[in-house]
């Protein structure tokens, strides 16, 4: 979406070989550059060549959404030190991270939007994701305090929550598109609708937009509504 709008993005994970592909076929499909650069965001060291690599490459960076996120169901008495320790760490000190070394390097001087790709779990406490919900909710406190800090250097930080997305890791964790519990989450959603991937990129589109620039420091739920009334198994 932000290639069909004049973009060029660099995008960035642990898996190199994932990324090229992904790469390619953006690039491809749009006619804009997309570089692939392989990066762990709970690695300072690693963030800060990234981004020093995309500043060399582009010579600016109008735009960062904070995307990483490791996430599964499981009880709380399923969880261990560690996998909760992991989830905080690519959620939210990736999103730490990641945000700045960008702002230091680069939107201090120049201003820029910074994404942060969240979600409504410990809106309610939803159960089984105890490690997911408190990650996010860090990443709001983020939002709020980035917003709060670089405000004055014209840096707008917006969080954007989807709920359930088509053909994403969540969707197939409720059973997939042909699955009971999938349609039963489905209807549960006052809209009675997923969002598809565009959907989440539009959200994105209008954040970065100069349609919102009097918008930073707020969280956009863009979920159909579900987090009002999805019920807890
Ligand atoms: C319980 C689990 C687990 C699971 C991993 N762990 N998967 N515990 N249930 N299903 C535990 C491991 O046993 C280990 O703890 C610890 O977590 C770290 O796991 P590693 O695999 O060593 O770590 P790492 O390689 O860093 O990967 C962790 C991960 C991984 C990111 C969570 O599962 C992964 O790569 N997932 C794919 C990416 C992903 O989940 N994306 C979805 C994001 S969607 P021990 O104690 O054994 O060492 C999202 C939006 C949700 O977040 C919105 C919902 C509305």
């Amino acid at each position: 979406m932000l290639h069909r709008h004049g973009c060029t993005t660099v995008i960035a994970s642990r898996k190199f070989d994932r990324l090229k592909q992904s790469a390619d076929a953006l690039s491809i499909a749009t006619g804009q550059q997309c570089l692939p650069i392989q990066m762990d965001v709970r690695k300072p060291i690693e963030v800060m060549n990234t981004v020093d690599e995309a500043i060399s490459s582009f010579k600016r960076i109008d735009i960062l959404i904070n995307n990483a996120a490791g996430n599964f169901l499981t009880p709380t008495s399923g969880l261990s030190f560690n996998a909760y320790k992991t989830v905080l760490d690519i959620d939210t000190v990736g999103t730490f991270n990641v945000s700045k070394v960008i702002y230091e390097k680069y939107m201090q001087n120049h201003g820029g939007v910074i994404i942060n790709i969240t979600a409504t779990l410990y809106y309610r406490g939803q159960t089984l994701q105890a490690h997911a919900g408190s990650a996010k909710a860090a990443i709001d406190a983020l939002t709020k305090h980035f917003a709060v800090e670089w405000g004055p250097n014209n840096v707008r930080v917006i969080g954007i929550a989807p709920g359930l997305v088509a053909g994403t890791g969540f969707a197939m964790a409720i059973g997939g598109v042909d699955s009971d519990a999938y349609r039963e989450y489905v209807s549960g959603i006052p809209l009675h609708r997923e969002s598809a991937k565009v959907d989440v990129a539009h959200a994105v589109l209008f954040c970065v937009s100069p349609a919102a620039k009097m918008i930073t420091g707020h969280t956009l739920v863009a979920d159909g509504g579900s987090w009002l009334t999805f019920a807890n198994p």
